[in-house]
């Protein structure tokens, strides 16, 4: 079957029902998305097909409809995702195991809802767990990112 990873296109040989999750690390090597649960309960695993926030470790490789991207397409050094920037910024990170997860959830919830109320950034992240506890920094990191979205936007 064919993939397109983070724009470029890949020919994997793998069964219908290999989870995309093992695909992308296990066939193609990236490494970004992780895995946790494996049964979509956590958002380690969390990529974006055509822009919405996916459990990779729970969708057949088959049943990808769209472009993927995972955190090493999100963005790059030289030009971060605005959620990248914020993260830093806030120092969200402790660990790190989730955080790629965190970033794309974060991501796709401010390429929806670019002014999200702290409803939105609950509902949005409420899957997406962390064992670090990281969960207030995240929350500060996603309003800034908005203030910059709403500053870019005037
Ligand atoms: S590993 Fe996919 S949601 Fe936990
Ligand atoms: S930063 Fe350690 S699990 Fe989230």
């Amino acid at each position: 079957m064919q993939l397109i990873v983070n724009g470029k296109m890949h020919q994997v040989d793998v069964e219908d029902e290999m989870p995309l999750l093992w695909v992308l690390r296990d066939v193609l090597g990236i490494t970004g998305p992780k895995y946790g649960c494996g049964v979509a309960m956590c958002g380690a695993c969390t990529v974006h097909i055509g822009g919405e926030a996916v459990r990779s470790c729970s969708l057949p490789a088959a049943d990808v409809k769209g472009d993927i991207t995972t955190i090493e397409g999100l963005g790059t050094p030289e030009a971060m995702h605005v959620v990248q920037k914020v993260w830093i910024m806030h120092q969200v990170a402790q660990c790190g195991y989730c955080q790629s997860g965190q970033i794309m959830s974060a991501a796709a919830l401010l390429g929806a809802n670019p002014n999200p109320s702290d409803d939105d950034i609950d509902q949005a992240m409420s899957g997406n767990l962390c064992r670090c506890g990281t969960y207030p920094r995240i929350r500060a990191a996603i309003k800034t990112a908005a203030r910059e979205l709403k500053g870019r936007a005037t």
